[in-house]
């Protein structure tokens, strides 16, 4: 989703902006774009598609000595993804880059149409500028101009501005959507967020909502609540990937390892984030996400409500923020994101505390907005996570919940110490079934070539399997573009069995350890009316047109962790076959900063 860049100082601008935009490449982008304002010239660069047009586009502009710079990649909300739509939008000697919503742009747009204004866009944005020279008439003073402008502006932005009357400054405003003031030696920086700093700045400050002002080479240290940025950046190379979901996939063993590192050990279950009453006095959870993360939480209600026998339920992040849901003193918030930046699930926890709750993040973004909201926070430890689809950190989160189950249960009392001992095996033999066997990549490659046609997908499975059948057609939607569909097998009857057919393709999760013959039973029922089953399991299923094995298990759980591995792979060889571009896959971005 949209990502900001800026800087001020002596070092040739293009290259630090652009090469922090690439680093915000990842997020999802539609179009780029940026302004450098150096020896009293303000020149703008946009192009549509990748961050390379930009380049392209660019040319040999370079400029040397002090100036200022302000860039943007757009993931498209209002307007297309054109040219005169990418950011920075421009006024007469301003230019304005912005990642969130003007909830109230048409009002002010029409006001200054009013004025004499005439926009060149479709975009929100472009209102912001526009205010700001409007503003300027009745003031000399830039800054004023500046907070009048925000004052005005309803929704959750992060705004650059930079402007020909004030060339040794950047206008910088935060609400509801994350910006960062660096500072390195070769002078100030922006950005969305950590990436592109590293590397260029040493001290950051996270800006926290209603942050309006200016900022120039003198006045970074009067920031409050300034930081070290943590330097050592793992760069995330493909190392001979196809592409990083891939890479990210076969990481999987490796981080849930790192995930559980410190905290399940012989000696138990420890969360040193947490402190040792955190739990008290709670009765029952809520837990909120969005898309994958919201599928770890429902898988997480099983293990809470199995295992630690608290009651849980699971809400989508933009339903949850205008139900007018009930909640209670004694109940726990727990936010799920990987990014920490999920407009949606950030607000839906803002909601929670405004209501008391005691929340908690599991997150895997350090000091990201999430994280810094929550009373208390669990990292998933997954690294940096580049496909759009999420597949490592679903496991990391997926792990970190069970984890947090069994540490509720142990501390209620509930598992004896060969329970306790029996569980921490578990968690160690499901993060050894996420090990990529290349016979069984081989086996998918080879079997994605019949699944690439067809009317529609079903994955099916009960219980914990459910959410992990919701999780495998949402990986198969997102990149192959295919319509697929996850459903608790036994609902099937009830309605969706009426497209049973030849070409209805049915994943059908059969765990040998958790209700195989309830499934079973469910899954014959679609193959006597004809649809194709490709079953994943341990064990021969005669009614299946094909079977893709996972090793045989212990446990459910380590079942649920093979399949989950199957089903990740099966998407991406099938997006592969189809010829999509796995890692950008269509409309989506990888940080959804909007509602
Ligand atoms: C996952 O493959 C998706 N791209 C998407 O559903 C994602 O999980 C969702 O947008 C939530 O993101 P978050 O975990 O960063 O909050």
């Amino acid at each position: 989703m949209c990502g900001i860049v800026g800087y001020i100082g002596k070092q040739e601008k293009k290259e630090i902006l652009i090469n922090g935009l690439k680093e915000l490449e990842y997020r999802g982008y539609d179009s780029a774009g940026i302004a450098v304002l150096s020896d009293g010239e303000l020149t703008t660069f946009k192009s549509v598609g990748r961050i390379c047009n930009l380049e392209n586009k660019c040319g040999d502009f370079v400029s040397n000595g002090f100036g200022l710079g302000i860039a943007h990649t757009r993931w498209a909300t209002h307007g297309k993804p054109t040219e005169a739509n990418a950011h920075p939008q421009m006024a007469t000697f301003s230019n304005v880059v912005h990642n969130g919503i003007i909830e109230n742009y048409q009002e002010i747009k029409q006001s200054l149409e009013k004025k004499g204004h005439s926009f060149l866009s479709q975009t929100d944005t472009e209102v912001i500028v526009r205010l700001f020279e409007e503003n300027l008439k009745d003031t000399k003073s830039p800054l004023t101009a500046f907070e009048k402008t925000i004052a005005s502006l309803k929704g959750a932005y992060a705004i650059l501005l930079i402007t020909k009357l004030a060339p040794d400054r950047i206008f910088y405003a935060k609400s509801g959507s994350p910006l960062i003031i660096g500072k390195g030696e070769t002078g100030i920086f922006f950005a969305s967020s950590d990436a592109p700093l590293i590397g260029y700045a040493q001290k950051v400050c996270y800006l926290e909502d209603g942050a309006v002002g200016y900022m120039d080479m003198e006045c970074f240290e009067m920031l409050a609540d300034i930081k070290m940025l943590e330097q050592n950046k793992v760069y995330a190379q493909k190392e001979g990937f196809r592409y990083f979901m891939e890479k990210e996939i076969y990481e999987q063993h490796k981080v849930l390892l790192e995930t559980m590192m410190g905290r399940v050990s012989e000696e138990g279950i420890f969360l040193e984030s947490l402190a040792p009453d955190f739990f008290d006095g709670i009765t029952e959870i809520t837990i909120c996400a969005c898309g994958t993360s919201y599928h770890a939480g429902m898988s997480a209600k099983y293990l809470l409500e199995r295992l630690a026998k608290i009651k849980t339920q699971v809400v989508i992040a933009s339903e949850f923020r205008y139900a007018g849901s009930v909640m209670r003193p004694s109940e726990l918030f727990i936010a799920i994101s990987q990014s920490g930046e999920t407009a949606d699930t950030l607000e839906a926890l803002k909601l929670a505390k405004k209501n008391s709750l005691k929340t908690l993040a599991i997150c895997n973004i350090d000091n990201s907005s999430i994280v810094r909201e929550s009373d208390g926070v669990i990292l998933t430890r997954a690294g940096i996570e580049k496909g759009v689809a999420s597949t490592k950190a679903f496991a990391t989160q997926v792990m970190v919940l069970w984890i947090l189950s069994v540490y509720i249960a142990h501390q209620k009392g509930l598992l004896d110490e060969n329970a306790l001992k029996e569980q921490i095996t578990s968690m160690l033999q499901a993060t050894k079934a996420t090990e990529v066997s290349p016979k069984l990549h081989e086996r998918l490659k080879r079997l994605s070539k019949r699944y690439l046609h067809g009317h529609g997908f079903f994955f099916i499975g009960r219980d914990i399997f459910y959410p992990l059948a919701l999780e495998g057609a949402l990986k198969l939607k997102e990149i192959s573009y295919l319509h697929a569909e996850g459903y608790p097998s036994g609902e099937m009857k009830h309605g969706p069995i009426a497209l049973a057919d030849s070409l209805l393709f049915t994943l059908a999760l059969l765990p040998k350890h958790l209700l195989y013959d309830k499934i079973k039973s469910n899954v014959e029922e679609l193959s006597a009316r004809d649809a194709t089953i490709c079953a994943i399991s341990s064990e021969d299923f005669e009614s299946a047109d094909d079977m893709i094995y996972i090793k045989p298990a212990s446990d459910y759980m380590e079942e649920f962790f093979a399949m989950m591995v199957v089903l990740q792979l099966l998407a991406l060889e099938i997006a592969i076959k189809l010829g999509n571009d796995v890692d950008m896959p269509r409309n989506l971005a990888k940080s959804v900063t909007v509602e």
